[in-house]
């Protein structure tokens, strides 16, 4: 029978997973079909129970379910647990057990472009705490990083945070003020908040000017292609990394969790570049 596959989510129009994960069961030549769902957060619930019923092979789970999804699954893997949220849930032998991918994205995709930074425990600044920032932080701390500090407008948050890292390197929390001033302790600095997403409006969180010439400047969000953030970072000629390339990962590792083999990488990046450089 033809296998499955989906993603799930509030608002999901825009989501551009069914495009690349269908471009690589095509060039994988698996019979296989993905596709998007819309599920509002009082169905979550039912639609889980949906997708185990009606014999999904796996599922993407993407905002605002990443954390709320736990309970509903049989099985949820250690790192995803310490992370706290599931953007990836696999079938296996009809339980449905969850992982995330989107730090292990982040990290590969800085490996790939970036590596003589990867080298020596770099040293990281998070801006933000929210369920992105977790995963990036977490995943940095365990696999990466020397040190992963947390730099959140909510301290709070920052602390919590900054104590899961602090369990596998050096980590302090601190607000923007805090983060300004000791910008040139840091080999990269990602902007994990939802901040830049409207880029007529939005400034950088934090004032970037005290940073090395060359700290790496990434940000999640990849529309727009470049955030406020990432443009002031070029103009200081730091190197830059948007969203797209974890985007894609993340993807990526999705699909080796549900096939057993990693996609075609570099051939979504031409994909969903062409969509936003045409
Ligand atoms: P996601 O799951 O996408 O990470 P989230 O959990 O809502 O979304 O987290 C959003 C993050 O962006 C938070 O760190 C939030 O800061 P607070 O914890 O203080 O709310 C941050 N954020 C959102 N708007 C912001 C703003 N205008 N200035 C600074 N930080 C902002």
């Amino acid at each position: 029978m033809r296998k499955w596959y989906g993603v799930i989510g509030d608002p999901i129009e825009q989501s551009l997973s069914p495009l690349m994960q269908e471009f690589w069961f095509g060039r994988a030549g698996l019979d296989a079909h993905y596709e998007a769902f819309h599920v509002t957060k009082d169905n979550l619930a039912r639609a889980v129970a949906g997708l185990k019923a009606l014999g999904a092979g796996g599922f993407n789970v993407t905002v605002p379910h990443k954390s709320a999804i736990i309970p509903f699954l049989d099985e949820t893997d250690k790192d995803a647990r310490i992370i706290g949220a599931v953007n990836t849930v696999v079938r296996a032998d009809g339980r449905l057990i969850g992982y995330n991918t989107d730090g292990i994205g982040f990290l590969k995709s800085v490996e790939t472009r970036f590596p003589q930074l990867c080298t020596g425990k770099p040293s990281a600044l998070i801006l933000g705490a929210g369920g992105a920032a977790k995963a990036v932080a977490v995943t940095l701390a365990k696999d990466m990083a020397g040190r992963v500090d947390v730099c959140n407008r909510t301290l709070a948050k920052a602390a919590v945070l900054s104590e899961t890292c602090g369990k596998f390197c050096l980590s302090e929390a601190f607000g923007p003020s805090e983060a300004e001033k000791r910008l040139r302790r840091y080999d990269m600095v990602i902007n994990c908040t939802s901040v830049g997403l409207n880029p007529d409006t939005d400034a950088p969180v934090i004032d970037i000017g005290a940073a090395k010439r060359d700290t790496l400047f990434a940000d999640l969000i990849y529309k727009p292609f470049r955030t406020a953030l990432l443009r002031r970072a070029e103009r200081m000629g730091n190197p830059v990394l948007n969203g797209l390339p974890m985007l894609i990962c993340q993807g990526a590792y999705a699909f080796k969790k549900w096939t057993g083999f990693m996609p075609d990488v570099p051939g979504a990046e031409k994909l969903l570049q062409g969509l936003f450089l045409k």
